[in-house]
């Protein structure tokens, strides 16, 4: 029970400051508001490349050729058939289940029915990435009753994932939109998921254990639940007297302790890069809901800068990234999920990296219990 820290650190409440992993895959710099992923700048990515450009190259190393590319997408297409294992799953949850939960439960079955095992590979990586998309649809489409579509050979992994849920292929603007959103979040350092899915590969436990511990680590509203949670507050402030009502709303949260959805980040202490994307994509997706989100923007910044002066909290990608998501037709409880089929890019990049270069993740804890207890038999206690 009792583990002595040998190297005690300051101030390392949620690991804040400590460096758990060398990666080559991407870097957060939260002073600066920069994120690259294997050296290049998000800003350059985000609108340039699909999402199988980015997957390439976080797993293999480099952007792809137009032969590698084809390459990647022809193997993608060819995992995008559910087991019969995963498919019962879905149809056994009840219709009322999350979102997040369902997608736990089905990887986890799709992973043990395709016999993911042994060290990680990119073919596995591949599988699950792929199949992603394909929970998420079913999933939808079973609560609303609605019969599950089959993955058009000739779409992506964007526009398949807007025409498996919406039953029709998705405008060029929806799928560029779309695409851009799954670029972004592909990767992100050591966030919390990707922290969780390295420790569990660091045991050389299996590709699909790692992921499905990833997606309980995304669930939480501290990392990757935030947009759904923001689009509940934005309905909430609507139906509390719009912009009129705002200041008070927020004032009122702030007054009670609680924190304000989609503000605020563990690294950046300025604007997140990916939020300034996603803005300026959201004003073009949905100029009605940006002008009321910027608005409600605009209140809460100005009183986070008043009840926590100091903290530099901005914008956090979440934010954004409601709205945004709201604009191509998905349910707010599938935000987080869609967030999950970007970012299992990012897991899977990040457990072949550690499988590649293994030591298992084991960090010691500060016990503050007793030293010295007196053992009482359970007759006498
Ligand atoms: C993301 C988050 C969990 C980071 O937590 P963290 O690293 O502990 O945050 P910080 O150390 O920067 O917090 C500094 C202070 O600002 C406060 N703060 C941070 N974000 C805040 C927010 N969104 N609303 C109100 N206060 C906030 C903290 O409570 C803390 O206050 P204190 O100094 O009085 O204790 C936190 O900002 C948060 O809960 N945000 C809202 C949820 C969200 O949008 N999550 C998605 C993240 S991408």
């Amino acid at each position: 029970m009792t583990t002595t820290v040998n190297n005690p650190a300051p101030n390392s409440q949620g690991l804040a400051g400590i460096v758990a992993a060398t990666t080559a895959l991407s870097k957060v710099e939260g002073t600066l508001g920069r994120l690259i992923y294997r050296g290049y700048n998000i800003h350059d990515l985000a609108k340039r490349i699909t999402f199988e450009e980015a997957v390439h190259l976080l797993w293999v190393g480099h952007l792809p050729n137009q032969a590698e590319l084809t390459e990647l997408k022809a193997k993608l297409a060819a995992q995008r058939k559910l087991s019969p294992a995963a498919l019962s799953v879905l149809q056994a949850l009840p219709k009322t289940a999350e979102p997040m939960d369902v997608l736990r439960t089905a990887v986890s079955a799709d992973g043990a029915a395709g016999e993911i095992s042994g060290a990680p590979t990119l073919d596995q990586a591949i599988m699950v990435t792929a199949r992603i998309p394909l929970i998420l649809a079913a999933f939808a489409r079973l609560r609303n009753g609605q019969t599950l579509l089959e993955a058009r050979p000739d779409l992506g992994q964007a526009a398949n994932y807007l025409y498996l849920m919406n039953g029709q292929a998705p405008s060029e603007a929806q799928e560029r939109a779309l695409n851009s959103y799954l670029v972004m979040l592909a990767d992100h350092g050591m966030n919390a998921s990707t922290f969780a899915a390295r420790v569990v590969a660091s045991t050389q436990s299996d590709l699909a254990s790692s992921v499905v511990a990833a997606i309980g680590a995304l669930k939480g509203p501290l990392h990757g639940g935030a947009p759904s949670k923001v689009k509940d507050m934005l309905e909430e402030i609507q139906a509390a007297g719009g912009k009129e009502g705002a200041e008070k709303w927020l004032r009122n949260k702030l007054e009670n302790g609680e924190v304000l959805m989609g503000f605020g980040h563990r690294v950046y202490r300025t604007v997140d890069p990916r939020a300034e994307e996603l803005k300026g994509m959201a004003e073009l997706a949905s100029p009605r809901e940006f002008g009321f989100a910027s608005y409600i923007e605009e209140t809460a910044l100005k009183l986070l800068a008043e009840y926590k002066p100091g903290r530099k909290i901005y914008t956090n990608v979440e934010y954004y990234s409601a709205v945004l998501l709201g604009s191509l037709g998905l349910p707010g409880d599938f935000f987080t999920p869609t967030f999950a089929s970007s970012r299992v890019a990012g897991w899977t990049a990040h457990i072949l990296e550690q499988a590649a270069n293994n030591r298992i993740i084991r960090p010691e804890s500060d016990y503050t219990g007793p030293e010295s207890a007196t053992f009482v038999p359970l007759a006498r206690r």
